[in-house]
């Protein structure tokens, strides 16, 4: 029989490129997503892709009750990889008691039915943002934590606290924490990508939304950081090569090989590059001239960071293979097919 995978926020952004790689790879995905940051046709794209749909749930992780039915259910789970959260730094500044509620509340739900109902092994979506503007870089797992700039960031760290204490007192749990870098791109497919709502706060969907003509000009935050050419720098990795990392997290689990109850692991390309790097990169790729001018920096913002890979490479398995300007084309593919699909 085949393994059984929860995915929580599945049919969200990393989410949905995740159930893809675990379904190619034969296991049975089950998602649980209140779509409050995604939609219900991502399921249609999943199974165009893999020739299989994933079995589907929807209800806010935040309630207990529906949480506990569904173990009840879903009794024989092999594991969880929880993405569910929001994910808008700036929102966050804004609300942050519903960033503490959503965020913290549905991981501390899902850690006590993996308790009781006695599931092994946990797979979290954390962030770079816990390292805020590191003393070294490239910036290794073992850097200590930067007080957080947002209370987006403070739940990845608080988050990261919880496992820790939960895993010391149930070492039948095992849990692996992956901090993400910049992740950008789609599928090669293009039947799956980023769904940004509103106006997009991150860099490359606000590239192609300008590039496509629905916004008049990307505005660059700051170019007087201490970088090669003043704008700030990201490890930018391709969405496809995160989801794969997940899988090997899992497989690893599975396959008991892992070496504490809580590993950490970063997942980035290990190369950093400016913002004026991905315009030009962009540009080059598509045959685009991207409309750009440059103002002042982003409050918050760090002036660079980019992954040590080598822990993960080394250990997990794992590396970041597609190249910047194939992942570009791939979020500018992504983006061209979802206006003609309007
Ligand atoms: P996303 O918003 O596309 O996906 C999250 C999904 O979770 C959405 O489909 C949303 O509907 C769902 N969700 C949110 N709260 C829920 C709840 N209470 N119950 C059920 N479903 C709920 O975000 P993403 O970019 O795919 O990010 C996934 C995870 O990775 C998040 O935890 C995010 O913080 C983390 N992360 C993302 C980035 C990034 O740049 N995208 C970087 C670092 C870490
Ligand atoms: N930027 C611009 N113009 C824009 C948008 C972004 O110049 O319109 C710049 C930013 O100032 C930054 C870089 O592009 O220098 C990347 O910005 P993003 O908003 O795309 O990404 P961040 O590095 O700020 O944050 C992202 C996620 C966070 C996550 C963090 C670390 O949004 O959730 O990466 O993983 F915590």
């Amino acid at each position: 029989m085949n393994k059984l995978i929860l995915v929580t926020g599945g049919t969200g952004y990393i989410g949905s490129h995740t159930v893809v790689e675990l379904m190619n790879n034969g296991f049975d995905v089950v998602i649980i997503d209140n779509l409050s940051n995604s939609e219900k046709s991502v399921l249609d794209g999943i199974s165009e892709i893999t020739g299989r749909r994933p079995y589907f749930e929807q209800f806010d992780i935040c309630d207990k009750e529906k949480l506990d039915n569904f173990f009840k259910i879903y009794k024989k789970l092999d594991a969880i990889i929880h993405f569910a959260a929001y994910k808008a730094v700036g929102e966050s500044i804004e609300k942050p008691l519903m960033y503490y509620q959503n965020n913290l509340t549905t991981l501390t739900n899902l850690l006590e039915c993996m308790v009781n109902y006695k599931i092994p092994n946990f797979v979290f979506s954390s962030s770079a943002t816990v390292y805020g503007q590191p003393d070294e870089l490239p910036v290794t797992e073992k850097a200590s934590f930067k007080p957080a700039d947002s209370p987006y960031g403070n739940t990845k760290q608080i988050a990261e606290d919880i496992i820790r204490d939960t895993v010391k007192v149930n070492p039948d749990l095992n849990a692996i924490s992956l901090r993400y870098f910049n992740p950008i791109g789609a599928h090669s497919s293009a039947l799956i990508g980023e769904l940004p709502r509103g106006v997009p706060n991150n860099l490359v969907p606000f590239i192609t939304q300008t590039a496509i003509g629905i916004r008049d000009e990307l505005k660059v935050f700051g170019d007087d950081y201490n970088t090669s050419d003043g704008s700030a720098v990201r490890d930018y990795i391709n969405v496809v090569d995160l989801a794969k990392a997940h899988v090997v997290s899992i497989k690893r689990m599975i396959e008991n090989k892992i070496k504490a109850n809580l590993e950490v692991f970063n997942l980035g390309t290990g190369k950093g590059s400016s913002v004026l790097e991905i315009v030009n990169a962009f540009d080059k790729v598509t045959g685009e001239k991207l409309n750009y001018k440059i103002v002042d920096r982003r409050s918050g913002d760090v002036e660079s960071v980019y992954a040590d890979t080598k822990y993960a490479n080394e250990e997990l398995g794992w590396k970041a293979r597609i190249g910047l300007e194939e992942t570009l084309l791939s979020a500018w593919n992504w983006e061209k097919y979802i206006r003609n699909r309007k």
